[in-house]
């Protein structure tokens, strides 16, 4: 089947302390939607992507990439998980949806290839397994109790779906109010189990500000 690229990129990265979304900070000159745009472009399995933006975004002028005959510009939502709603408006049903957030840059194409290779009808995302100790706390910040690790996993992007069954579990999130962080969370609310494909560990979300050192020497170690 056909496989769609969705690419979240109307958050505003408020924990990042920057001047800017941070999907718009700069590594080697070039901004992070930008590094992230061009691997997705770069890998020849995708069709087309549809990159979800905030209303009015400022910034958006200033992607050189921009426009694209296989990038397509939708309007975000006020959460992530509405953004990616969005986009899938835009989707072909019986497409493949590769969702993944424009604040990782460091994704590489041997992950991708490990992720689109998976069967399972309801989908599959890349995932690190837990290497820290967990404890779980009550509200006065007092361990209540200490998490098998050995269950726990790191859930990554891209998530990898079919296109239909995405947009029905996020319709229904939508409708039971559900706070949703990724995609697979939309999934298993539907009763559904997504695959943990494993994946390597220097594909970062950019989040806080030590983020970006960190990426850049990825992009640097990746010879990009
Ligand atoms: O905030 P967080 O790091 O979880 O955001 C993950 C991705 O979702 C980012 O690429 C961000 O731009 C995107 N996002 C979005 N629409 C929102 C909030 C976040 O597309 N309303």
């Amino acid at each position: 089947p056909k496989i769609i690229a969705i690419v979240p990129a109307a958050g505003i990265g408020s924990r990042m302390q920057a001047n800017k979304p941070k999907q718009y900070l700069k590594i080697h000159n070039k901004t992070i939607l930008e590094h992230t745009l061009e691997q997705l472009l770069n890998y020849p399995h995708i069709d087309t992507i549809i990159l979800a933006v905030a209303k009015n975004d400022p910034y958006l002028s200033t992607l050189t990439l921009l426009p694209h005959s296989k990038i397509q510009v939708v309007l975000g939502g006020d959460s992530r998980a509405d953004s990616v709603y969005n986009a899938l408006q835009n989707v072909d049903e019986k497409a493949w949806v590769l969702v993944h957030d424009a604040a990782r840059p460091c994704i590489t194409h041997q992950d991708l290839d490990k992720l689109i290779k998976i069967t399972n009808p309801s989908g599959a995302i890349l995932a690190t397994p837990v290497i820290d100790t967990l404890k779980r706390s009550n509200l006065t910040q007092k361990i209540v109790q200490t998490e098998d690790r050995n269950q726990l996993w790191h859930a990554l992007t891209p998530q990898f779906f079919p296109a239909k069954l995405l947009k029905q579990a996020l319709q229904q999130a939508k409708n039971q109010g559900l706070e949703i962080t990724d995609d697979a969370s939309a999934i298993e609310q539907y009763g559904l189990q997504p695959l943990l494909i494993v994946g390597r560990s220097d594909n970062i979300k950019i989040t806080r500000p030590e983020d970006l050192a960190l990426a850049e020497f990825y992009l640097t170690q990746q010879h990009r």
